[in-house]
């Protein structure tokens, strides 16, 4: 077969430094991109690009190593630039770039699946791939209405999420979300959802190590909406387990236990939404086997390629699943996907980042460093504003105070001054600076985040 000219060598050398020449010329070139959950004029008036990364560092297209204290947005966990991930996709798209997965196979999703069920709680053990935490929560949502409808209880449609809960921007995953700024915008949300109260309580719980004390009966709030609704009418309950986005709201002993009891109880399916805390950021595959509490299902994302290859996964029981497996042979068991579930080049990145996982032991990460961790955050408890410190596992947040009329903005702050003045990127939402670092890091790479983040809370007003 002739080569295209267009596929030649000396073809790709040219056009590799022609994007590179493309890049270089971004900063001039803000303007088309709409950016995704950003204050687009003031970014592109000073604007945070980054132009490599390797292990816990980017560096900026002006040339500075910055320290990544959020592992890009919960998701590199292996850190940056991991050669095995780079060669197995590289490898990958010249082998086999594209096949469909409908009717079709190839033989990556089949492997992965079975390794990730293999890491999952039992009975965890199927797997449902998508591209993202959002389509992986919408997947389960419709999973669990399909399932109780196959088992003749088609009449279990309501939904229950929490307050403060983040699911995602789909519409099943927003409606079920509990930040308003997500959902007041966009008009009427799914018809027969519900919330459970949050958990954070500062009053009572204020710098917790660990888990807060107090609030476990908080769960009892899913016995309320079972009186008001009557459980025949409830498919499933979704919450993260630890949440990322709301601003770190860490479950109270004994909390995700009781959910579950109630669940079981009254045949409600519990969703453990895993987006970030799967693959390794509590100190276990799953934060479910960190709690010692299974779910129905579980949603993850993220970290699943470290970030590489867009992709999320969900894991299902063995009793879901059979439940679809019952109908003729010839029809389709789930009128559910995507035409990029099981990507080859997003397989080959899962499969070489949980092989990553596994020879670095990063899922002992958050166990073995963990009270190094705590240590560190918990000494900034003194400083200007600071109201709130919260940490589980490889995740920290402080939360300060916001200033009048402002909301928000005393973080904002500090994570400019962060990212500009100190080389350290951090997350904030609302006043929380949100932190979940690779976890690769040593104690010296904890020494200088919170070192760098003291600094930037002291000098922000
Ligand atoms: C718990 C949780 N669920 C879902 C999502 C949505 O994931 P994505 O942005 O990949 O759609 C996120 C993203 O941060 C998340 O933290």
């Amino acid at each position: 077969m002739s080569m295209n000219s267009a596929d030649s060598p000396s073809a790709h050398a040219a056009l590799g430094d022609a994007y590179e020449a493309q890049a270089r010329s971004a900063p001039e070139r803000l303007d088309a991109f709409w950016m995704p959950f950003t204050a687009n004029r003031q970014f592109k008036q000073h604007s945070r690009l980054l132009a490599s990364a390797r292990d816990m560092h980017y560096t900026t297209v002006d040339g500075r190593q910055v320290l990544d204290g959020v592992a890009g947005l919960w998701c590199c966990n292996a850190g940056h630039g991991r050669t095995r991930i780079i060669e197995a996709v590289s490898r990958q798209i010249a082998t086999l770039d594209f096949a469909p997965t409908f009717q079709m196979g190839h033989p990556l999703p089949f492997v992965l699946a079975e390794r990730l069920a293999a890491i999952a709680p039992d009975p965890l053990k199927h797997v449902f791939f998508t591209n993202s935490g959002s389509e992986s929560v919408d997947t389960a949502l419709k999973i669990a209405l399909a399932y109780h409808r196959a088992r003749g209880e088609g009449q279990r449609t309501r939904l229950i999420g929490r307050e403060k809960g983040y699911h995602g921007v789909g519409f099943g995953g927003m409606s079920v979300g509990g930040m308003v700024n997500n959902r007041k915008f966009f008009g009427p949300m799914l018809p027969g959802v519900d919330h459970l109260r949050h958990t954070l309580d500062i009053s009572r719980n204020a710098f917790s190590r660990g888990l807060p004390k107090h609030g476990a009966e908080l769960a009892d709030d899913l016995e309320r909406l079972v009186q008001l609704h009557d459980a025949s009418t409830i498919a499933a309950v979704i919450v993260e387990p630890v949440s990322g986005s709301a601003g770190v709201v860490l479950p109270p002993e004994g909390y995700l236990k009781r959910l579950r009891e109630i669940c079981d109880k009254h045949g409600i399916l519990l969703i453990f939404d895993e987006v970030i805390t799967g693959y390794g950021r509590v100190g276990n595959a799953f934060a479910a086997q960190r709690f010692g509490v299974t779910p129905d299902m579980i949603t993850t994302a993220k970290g699943l390629t470290n970030g590489s290859v867009p992709m999320g996964a969900v894991f299902v029981s063995n009793a879901i699943h059979d439940a679809f497996m019952q109908g003729p042979e010839g029809v389709i068991d789930l009128f559910h996907g995507y035409t990029y579930s099981g990507h080859p080049l997003a397989c080959a990145a899962a499969l070489a980042t949980l092989d990553t996982y596994a020879e670095e032991k990063l899922f002992d990460k958050a166990l073995d460093i963990g009270a190094f961790w705590e240590e560190s955050i918990h000494a900034l408890r003194d400083l200007p504003h600071v109201i709130d410190i919260r940490n589980f596992g490889l995740i920290g947040a402080i939360e300060l105070a916001p200033r009048e009329g402002k909301p928000g903005s005393r973080a904002f702050d500090v994570f400019t001054k962060c990212f500009h003045d100190k080389d350290l990127l951090i997350r904030t939402t609302g006043d929380v600076v949100a932190l979940s670092p690779p976890l690769i890091l040593d104690k010296s790479h904890i020494g200088q985040i919170f070192g760098r983040l003291a600094e930037a809370i002291r000098e922000t007003a």
